[in-house]
């Protein structure tokens, strides 16, 4: 081994924001990095975002702009939602970069010469309109097993069968309605089944150093997937895709986005290592050891393909992926009519990163559980752990010596000397902790000494003792002083400005490490003035962030992710506009004259509406389960009038009503007084 570690966490799809899922990845990466360097490892944090496929080609094409705008507004975003929440990866670069598309090109070229890519024509949904091929997730229609309606194209959400986009009823095509047809077309298959033997090999050798590759339980689903046996791979797409071409099939055929989205780990220590002097192949050529921090729902691409295309090209391969659960919010599902799927943007305009990096570091373990972020736990533990325990126990001493005994420490008391011996036994476990992925049982340890030093302090009184014994009052302190600074050396991964700030209030001669928070300060040491580590947290923020993540508008208000949700079609980026953006939408007074509920379709009505002059139009609006078709008639309701036809339905949609709700069945129509006249603008 050459001590050189590569830790990456999964690329964020340039398709969305980031949201609170994302940060338990990035929180959980980012202190495995930081501890590891504690503990006096040669670390990086190689990251990008990923880039390519169908969903930023449309959502490119929709707003207008190039999917090369796109992803970098997204980029720019993410890195500075990242940087807040203090995540100091070495790089956020972008797969859409030359560095990957050459490791691609390379990895493709070995396997092809190796007679490991096999052609074959497949025959997939094509919609005429759109004139695209559509990927799974872009056709629904009615799930074959239970007959539910409005179900993507390989899952059904309500009974949870997986079946082809093929079998579905009555399919559509998600971005304009039109029913799509089965069209042929070549593909390019990886052929996983030739790289058994070698990944059987592979799952089972453990990382150097006896550690596992994978977590047992992780290994013993991905073995199964071997057991059941290694399907070929469709690594090919048809334009339009937002991609890299493939070498001999230019303007034909594009690498599916996750073949090159792992590639970017690579792209990005190249990119990384240019900029500093270090020779990439160090790293992926060498023996270097790469770790890789993954969600659950990515298994997958990282056990199977990724480890068979490197090993193909001649890469090095991760000594170790590490999977985390789903994030969940109070129990559920992050939903954004529950204001519960929370950005980590909204998050910082009401609290400090600070708590979150605490609260998700104290729930992690090197399991692959579920990771549930309540609300009230969150306060209660912040506020519990963090402020009346770590935080008062440095508050109270250092302000104390400070203020009343000369800003000077004396030897640590006799009596605490067991106390602090078991701080240090504690110390010493810690690196050891946190290379397993184990931080809750980390900070467990720091809040654990700090009450015991709570508890001693109190007991020993030192105030009492400021003017009859002031020698005794400087010894109870110091001590406790000790244990603060193992405190704050065990939260350092996680904290690192409450470690900064003890090192200057202690005025430390180096960096607090593992290593040297245990060597005791010497009788006579000056200090500073305590400077705040941390403040009780406000469980009114809490409410205050649920409020601000409600989604506002009708359309958006409902939809649910998983988190860390599948960027492929999460979070619209809603692009910066001005007023001229919004002086582009046409609203005009409507009279809604009929209103039938649409067969088949428990959300939608279809309302006919009165523009005066402009006619009578068809809208569908998705407002049934708060309106009875018997409600609307007769309403005034503000219609976006300029809006492009949409065939939906079964028939075109010829504008919208404006309606707004925290869910589905709790809309409100905007409604206007019964003098505006139809087809008059409204300003
Ligand atoms: O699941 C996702 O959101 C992907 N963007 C993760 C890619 S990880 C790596 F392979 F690039
Ligand atoms: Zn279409």
């Amino acid at each position: 081994m050459s001590g050189r570690v590569l830790v990456t966490a999964a690329l964020p799809y340039a398709n969305g924001s980031i949201h609170l899922g994302h940060l338990l990845e990035a929180i959980q990466t980012d202190v495995y990095v930081r501890a590891r360097r504690l503990a006096g490892d040669d670390v990086i944090f190689m990251w990008a975002a990923d880039t390519h496929g169908t969903p930023i080609e449309l959502r490119a094409r929709k707003e207008g702009i190039t999917p090369e705008a796109l992803i970098e507004r997204a980029h720019a975003e993410h890195a500075a939602v990242f940087r807040d929440f203090g995540i100091g990866s070495d790089i956020y670069y972008t797969t859409h970069s030359e560095e990957t598309r050459r490791h691609a090109e390379r990895i493709f070229a070995a396997m092809r010469d190796a007679g490991h890519i096999h052609t074959r024509v497949t025959t997939q949904l094509y919609c005429p309109n759109d004139q695209m091929f559509l990927p799974d997730r872009f056709v629904r229609g009615q799930c074959p097993k239970c007959g539910a309606l409005d179900q993507y194209g390989d899952s059904c959400e309500v009974c949870g069968s997986t079946y082809a986009p093929s079998e579905l009823k009555d399919p559509h095509c998600s971005i304009c309605g039109t029913t799509p047809v089965p069209r042929d077309s070549e593909h390019l298959f990886v052929a996983l089944a030739e790289h058994e033997a070698f990944l059987r090999g592979w799952l089972r050798a453990p990382e150097a150093g006896g550690r596992t590759r994978l977590q047992p339980t992780v290994r013993n689903y991905v073995m199964r997937w071997v057991e059941d046996g290694l399907r070929d791979w469709d690594i090919s797409r048809d334009p339009p895709y937002f991609g890299f071409a493939i070498p001999g099939y230019e303007g034909k055929k594009f690498f599916y986005v996750w073949f090159d989205a792992p590639v970017g780990y690579i792209g990005a220590t190249e990119k990384w290592c240019g900029e500093h002097g270090r020779d990439m192949n160090e790293y992926w050529r060498g023996d270097a050891e790469i770790v890789h921090v993954i969600g659950k729902d990515i298994v997958y691409f990282h056990t199977l393909f990724w480890p068979a295309m490197l090993h193909a090209a001649g890469y090095t391969t991760p000594a170790r992926v590490q999977v985390h659960g789903w994030l969940t919010v109070n129990g559920e599902k992050m939903s954004k009519s529950r204001g519960t799927f929370i950005l980590g943007r909204t998050y910082l305009e009401h609290l400090p990163a600070d708590y979150l990096r605490y609260y998700f570091a104290a729930k992690l373990g090197g399991e692959q559980d579920d990771i549930d972020l309540s609300m009230e736990d969150f306060a209660a533990r912040v506020n519990a752990e963090l402020v009346n325990k770590a935080a008062n126990l440095a508050s109270r001493c250092v302000k104390f010596v400070h203020q009343r005994l000369g800003a000077t420490l004396g030897a640590p008391a006799a009596d605490a000397a067991p106390l602090l011996e078991r701080a240090r036994a504690r110390l010493a476990e810690v690196p050891g902790l946190y290379r397993e992925f184990e931080s809750a049982r980390a900070l467990r340890l720091a809040i654990e000494i700090a009450e015991d030093f709570n508890v001693y302090v109190t007991e020993a009184a030192p105030w009492k003792l400021a003017t009859s014994d002031p020698e005794r009052a400087r010894a109870v302190c110091s001590a406790a002083i000790e244990a603060g600074k193992i405190v704050a050396a065990i939260l350092k991964p996680v904290l690192p400005g409450w470690a900064e700030k003890t090192e200057r209030m202690l005025r430390l001669p180096a960096p607090l490490d593992f290593v040297n928070a245990g060597d005791p300060l010497p009788a006579g040491h000056e200090i500073d003035a305590y400077e705040t580590l941390a403040e009780r947290l406000d469980p009114a923020k809490l409410a205050a962030i649920v409020e601000a993540s409600k989604a506002t508008l009708g359309g958006g208000a409902t939809v649910e992710a998983a988190a860390p949700a599948h960027e492929y079609e999460v979070e619209p980026l809603a692009a910066e506009t001005t007023i001229d953006g919004f002086k582009g939408v046409d609203l005009r007074v409507g009279v809604v004259q009929s209103c039938v509920r649409v067969k088949r379709s428990d959300k939608l009505l279809q309302l006919g509406v009165d523009l005066g002059p402009l006619g009578t139009r068809t809208i569908f609006s998705g407002i049934a389960l708060s309106y009875s078709p018997e409600q609307l008639v007769g309403k005034r309701v503000v219609v976006f009038a300029n809006l492009k036809p949409r065939k939906m339905a079964g028939g075109v949609s010829e504008g919208m009503i404006l309606a707004a709700g925290a869910s589905d069945d709790a809309i409100t129509v905007l409604e206007l007084d019964p003098r505006s006249r139809p087809g008059d603008r409204i300003s």
